[in-house]
């Protein structure tokens, strides 16, 4: 059996795909989502969901088994890349695809509990038999995604409220109506550092983080936006550049958008849920410097957590872990839909400042399937004049 480790560049390759019901996106009364086989010139498995979703679902497989993109596709990560023309894996993943649906279809009256993690756990062939280290060593406890509620935990009410208070309290939260924070992007692998990062929001729902390189560092723009109704993202070495979010992105970017202004936090989540008190642990750190450090100081951070789970827009499955020391957020998790499962994506927020008496994370990483953002900013103005013009879609690049 042949490990892979993942190449973070050629990963970087993908946009994740993101969150709820990605039927539910092609009734939404918006323009027409813009479908995988529309886009894209080979697809007999994959049709009928937006393109973030059907690229969400590549990032799912890569991750699944462990695979760089170039590990089912020819030239993937160059410049030759032919991303239509079938390999002997790209077959097999197809025919994965469809087993998958059936296996679930003829025994689990169609809910997505088997995935292709649930086989392949990082390897190209699933191991068959238990081995004796696995029976007698150190179990998993990782949960799974949808949380479980056993009696007797706080309401997840007062784990928001107590967010809210930790925050700067509800008064204060609303006299909030726009923030601009400028920073720096912290580097992963030797790429993605030194750009210049500026995070604008405006209550209650929009949103745009803004990633600029100089020129002769030959790395792409990255951009997200949100403008309360449509949502772009503009990656480096993206298989479109650049594209319109219509799918789970979509519901994904609304999300961030409104979480922006906290004080709203109990209005945007329904069906709240409280799961036990938990830990998380810190994504291990950016350049690789901190990682030595870390290793030596055993490993990265872990924190106490409450967990609260809700639906955000359009039904979108939410995880967030508040400290339950300081009561602040500390990650959200979401999870876009897909042909194939859940598809993930997590941002961790840290260093807590005081900005005119609220509390705002000035360390945001931003991580999906196949790349990883992470931004450090320096300085956060509130209530400042924004131009609408950076929600909408991302300016055409200078060339
Ligand atoms: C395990 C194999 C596998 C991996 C790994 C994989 N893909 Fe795919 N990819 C497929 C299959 C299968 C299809 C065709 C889907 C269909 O027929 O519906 C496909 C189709 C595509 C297409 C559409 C091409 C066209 O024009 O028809 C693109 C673009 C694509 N993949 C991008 C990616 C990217 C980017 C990555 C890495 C993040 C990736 N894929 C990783 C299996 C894979
Ligand atoms: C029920 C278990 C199971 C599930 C679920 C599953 N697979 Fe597999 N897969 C296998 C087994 C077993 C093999 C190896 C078959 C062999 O050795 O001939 C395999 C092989 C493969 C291979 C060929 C690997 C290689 O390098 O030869 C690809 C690609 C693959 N699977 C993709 C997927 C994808 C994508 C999914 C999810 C859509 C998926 N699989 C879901 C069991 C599974």
């Amino acid at each position: 059996m042949n490990l892979r480790r993942r190449v973070v560049v050629t990963a970087a390759a993908l946009l994740t795909g993101l969150s709820a019901s990605w039927l539910g996106a092609q009734t939404a009364s918006q323009d027409k989502p813009l479908l995988s086989e529309q886009v894209f010139k080979n697809i007999q498995v994959l049709k009928g969901i937006p393109v973030d979703d059907f690229l969400g679902t590549m990032g799912l497989m890569s991750a699944a088994l462990q695979f760089d993109c170039s590990d089912c596709h020819v030239n993937a990560g160059t410049d030759t890349v032919e991303w239509a023309a079938d390999t002997p894996r790209k077959r097999m993943a197809r025919r994965m695809v469809t087993m998958v649906a059936n296996i679930n279809k003829e025994n689990f009256g169609g809910r997505q509990v088997v995935t292709c993690w649930s086989c392949h756990r990082n390897r190209d062939r699933p191991l068959t038999t238990p081995t004796m280290e696995t029976i007698y060593g150190m179990p998993t406890l990782e949960p799974d995604d949808i949380i479980v509620s056993p009696p007797g935990l706080p309401s997840p009410e007062s784990v928001l409220d107590k967010f809210i208070e930790a925050s700067g309290g509800a008064q204060r939260l609303a006299g909030i109506t726009s923030f601009d924070g400028k920073g720096t992007s912290v580097g992963f692998g030797g790429f993605g550092g030194g750009g210049e990062v500026e995070i604008v929001a405006k209550a209650p729902d929009k949103r745009a983080t803004i990633i600029l390189f100089k020129a002769e560092t030959g790395r792409g723009d990255q951009i997200r936006t949100y403008n309360g109704r449509e949502g772009w993202v503009r990656t480096p070495l993206n298989v479109l550049g650049e594209f319109q979010l219509r799918g789970g992105d979509l519901d994904g970017a609304r999300f961030d958008a409104q979480l922006s202004f906290s004080g709203q936090i109990k209005q945007i989540l329904t069906n709240l849920k409280a799961g036990p008190a938990t830990s998380i642990t810190d994504l291990p750190a950016p350049d690789s410097q901190t990682v030595v450090q870390q290793a030596a100081a055993s490993g990265p951070a872990t924190h106490s957590v409450n967990v609260v789970q809700g639906a955000g827009p359009r039904g979108l499955l939410v995880t967030l872990y508040f400290d339950r020391q300081s009561g602040l957020l500390l990650r959200e998790l979401r999870y876009g839909p897909s042909p194939i499962g859940r598809v993930p994506t997590q941002i961790d927020f840290a260093d807590y400042r005081d900005v005119n008496g609220i509390k705002l994370p000035f360390r945001i990483t931003y991580a999906w399937l196949d790349g990883r953002d992470s931004i450090s900013l320096s300085d956060i103005k509130i209530n400042v004049p924004v131009d609408e013009a950076k929600f909408g879609r991302p300016a055409p690049l200078k060339k």
